[in-house]
């Protein structure tokens, strides 16, 4: 049984964290208040609910009480003080970083990064005086200069399953008095916690194994009640990437199984990690799983299981990456992941193929690089899927 640092075990948290009956209605079930405003009840109150002296529901874009209860479960989950709950995980991403950035400020990231987030960084905060630099597990004690403001990692990364150590991280931060910021949609705060390695906040595109079955989109960000105050006030009020409440009801109920599935998705990828590695056409499976990965020990110490997610590379490039790809029957070629049904996908022509082709064959973003999001099938039915369909690329490859 997983048990948080806080004490009660993760699954009880999973089910119940946020959620308890209505005491209005006596609902067992969590209400869903779609509604855009609430009543102010007399101008004093809402004066005093503006200015932030009493607590109390004002207007759905900056707290809403479904909204409310996902991210009491998240906080819970992640063992944060607070959480604030977001349209998308771009939405959650974009909110920490201006709020909490200013001109003249760098990010130190640990690459790769999910396509999106790189983008952001170095297109969009390079346009408004904020700079990006990528550097190593080793080189970061020695990259940070006078205007390193934060670091910013995912691990494991998207998309080939690098591990970071978020030990390392979370102490160069708090000795140079930097602000960290860990995505942890990859590993879900059943596998890792990073508030309990140090990290100040955590961040999720909720859209993935959080909500688990592919139907929603939908962020979240939990650390300090003090960080949250300033990504609520600053990033979701003023920047609006509300969750709608209606999302939000649907995430609690992904929320309430994280523990089921992630057990299941586990289990799976290590059964079609191994079913891939040394087979013929076969020139990588990145899983963190392995012991020779260079991040398994690392993954060990700071992940209690090595999650769904598996890449594979493939002798033949690009060519035998859309075989393998256009072959497979259960596996849905599609972007996203932690979804329930298994998913594939390319990421150097998808989810990173904005990015430049030099900075994605530096940090392993190959051509014939594929993403596997390993669903809750039965294993036996994935594994013959991969396989099959690596026959079919690996013919493609020699020219068959
Ligand atoms: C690791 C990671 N972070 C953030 C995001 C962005 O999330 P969303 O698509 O919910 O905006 C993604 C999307 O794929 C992701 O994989």
């Amino acid at each position: 049984m997983t048990r948080t640092a806080a004490g009660e075990a993760f699954a009880t948290r999973a089910v119940r964290a946020g959620q308890g009956h209505d005491e209005t209605t006596m609902a067992h079930a969590t209400p869903i208040y779609q509604t855009s405003t609430f009543v102010l009840g007399s101008t004093e109150r809402g004066a005093a609910i503006f200015s932030g002296e009493v607590a109390g529901n004002a207007y759905s874009r900056v707290g809403n009480p479904t909204v409310g209860a996902v991210e009491a479960k998240a906080a819970a989950l992640e063992g944060g003080e607070a959480a604030v709950a977001f349209a998308s995980g771009m939405g959650a991403i974009s909110a920490v970083l201006l709020s909490l950035l200013r001109a003249g400020d760098e990010v130190v990231i640990l690459g790769p990064l999910y396509g999106g987030t790189r983008s952001l960084l170095e297109d969009l905060l390079s346009r408004f005086g904020v700079a990006t630099r990528a550097v190593t597990d080793e080189e970061l004690a020695g990259a940070i200069g006078p205007r390193t403001r934060m670091l910013y990692v995912e691990t494991p990364t998207n998309p080939n399953l690098r591990v970071h150590d978020l030990d390392l991280i979370a102490r160069v931060a708090r000795e140079a008095g930097l602000v960290s910021v860990a995505d942890n949609t990859f590993a879900t705060p059943y596998l890792t916690r990073p508030i309990e390695h140090g990290i100040d906040i955590v961040v999720h595109s909720a859209t993935k194994y959080l909500s688990g079955h592919g139907d929603l989109l939908g962020g979240v960000v939990i650390g300090s009640a003090e960080h949250m105050l300033e990504v609520r006030g600053m990033g979701l009020r003023q920047l609006g990437a509300t969750l709608d409440p209606h999302a939000a009801y649907m995430l609690l109920r992904g929320m309430r199984t994280l523990h089921l599935r992630m057990e299941a998705h586990c289990r799976n990828a290590r059964a079609v990690a191994e079913a891939l590695r040394g087979r013929p056409g076969v020139l990588a499976v990145h899983y963190p799983g392995f012991a020779d990965h260079p991040g398994f020990a690392v993954a060990a110490r700071q992940m209690s299981d090595f999650g769904g997610m598996v890449s594979v590379e493939l002798e033949g490039g690009r060519q035998a990456a859309a075989a393998f790809l256009d072959s497979l029957k259960l596996f849905e070629n599609a972007v996203s992941l932690g979804d329930v049904a298994s998913l594939a996908c390319h990421p150097a022509s998808t989810t990173h193929g904005h990015l430049p082709k030099a900075m994605l064959e530096a940090e392993g973003v190959t051509e014939g690089l594929v993403r596997l999001s390993i669903g809750v099938e039965a294993a036996t039915d994935l594994v013959a899927d991969v396989l099959e369909a690596l026959a079919t690329a690996t013919r493609v490859a020699v020219g068959a």
